[in-house]
């Protein structure tokens, strides 16, 4: 098991943000956690990054327990895995190739010219050419987000998070993103935890599915087991259920 997660709660502020989570992701698996805004997805993600402390419950990500991590574990761990932030996150003072390297910069010894070489492959693998010299600002939103995705994936990580990948995307855009995921997904080998709350995503790339609402994980299933959930929530989430139909405009 590459996270293990069991009655996880998370408070902040003396509010309860997440609520007995239990979830399982193994190795090469591609875990969707399904919800709307406000559900708790990025807190549970900053969970999983050792960004926020949880209260009660288990947590284990590869093979470390978060309740009891040390500094330098923790910066291991950080290194096993990559992040691709919403909205992309990249510094806009720096050029592409320095946002997608900033890993190896900080932490590695490398000389400049093997790093802008490791950027440009890992560009390459999301479908960018010519780009290392450019500024952000000079990139269209579906290439910075290639660019975060590229940066995620230049330490070379076992476990890759998404935070709403496709949010803010048009509907093409958001497509060929979804696309490369599921080749990054192939060619990288990763073990992949995507929050989102779009649909498209669950249904095309998730092994299981976890849905959640106010903090709570409501069913968890693949996307057809989803499709036959008795539970209300679901049912309204997914668009098939009566919940829908008889809603009022
Ligand atoms: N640092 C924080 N302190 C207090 N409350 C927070 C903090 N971060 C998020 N929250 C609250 O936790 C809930 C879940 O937030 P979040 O995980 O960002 O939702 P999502 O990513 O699913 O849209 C929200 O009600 C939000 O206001
Ligand atoms: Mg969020």
């Amino acid at each position: 098991m590459v996270i293990e997660i069991e009655k996880l709660c998370v408070t902040l502020k003396e509010r309860e943000i997440l609520e007995e989570i239990s979830l399982n992701v193994s190795e090469n698996e591609t875990v969707v956690i399904l919800g709307p805004s406000g559900s708790g997805k990025t807190v549970l993600l900053k969970t999983l990054l050792g960004l926020l402390t949880p209260s009660k419950g288990k947590l284990i990500v590869l093979g470390k327990d978060m309740f009891n991590i040390s500094r330098e574990e923790l910066l291991q761990l950080r290194k096993k895995t990559g992040m691709v932030f919403q909205s992309a996150a990249l510094f806009d003072s720096m050029s592409v190739w320095e946002n997608v390297g900033f890993y190896l910069l900080e932490f590695l010894r490398l000389s400049e010219q093997e790093i802008r070489k490791r950027a440009e492959q890992v560009l390459l693998a999301v479908g960018l050419s010519d780009v290392l010299d450019k500024m952000p600002d000079e990139l269209s939103g579906g290439m910075r987000k290639r660019v975060g995705i590229a940066r995620a994936l230049i330490s070379e990580p076992e476990l890759l998070f998404y935070d709403e990948p496709t949010a803010g995307l048009d509907v093409i855009t958001s497509t060929s993103i979804t696309k490369l995921m599921k080749k990054i997904h192939r060619e990288f080998k990763t073990t992949d935890l995507i929050v989102t709350h779009d649909l498209s995503i669950a249904r095309h790339l998730a092994d299981k599915i976890a849905v959640i609402n106010e903090g709570k994980i409501i069913e968890t299933g693949t996307w057809e087991q989803l499709l036959h959930s008795k539970n209300e929530f679901v049912k309204y989430f997914l668009n098939i259920g009566a919940a829908y139909e008889n809603e009022r405009f």
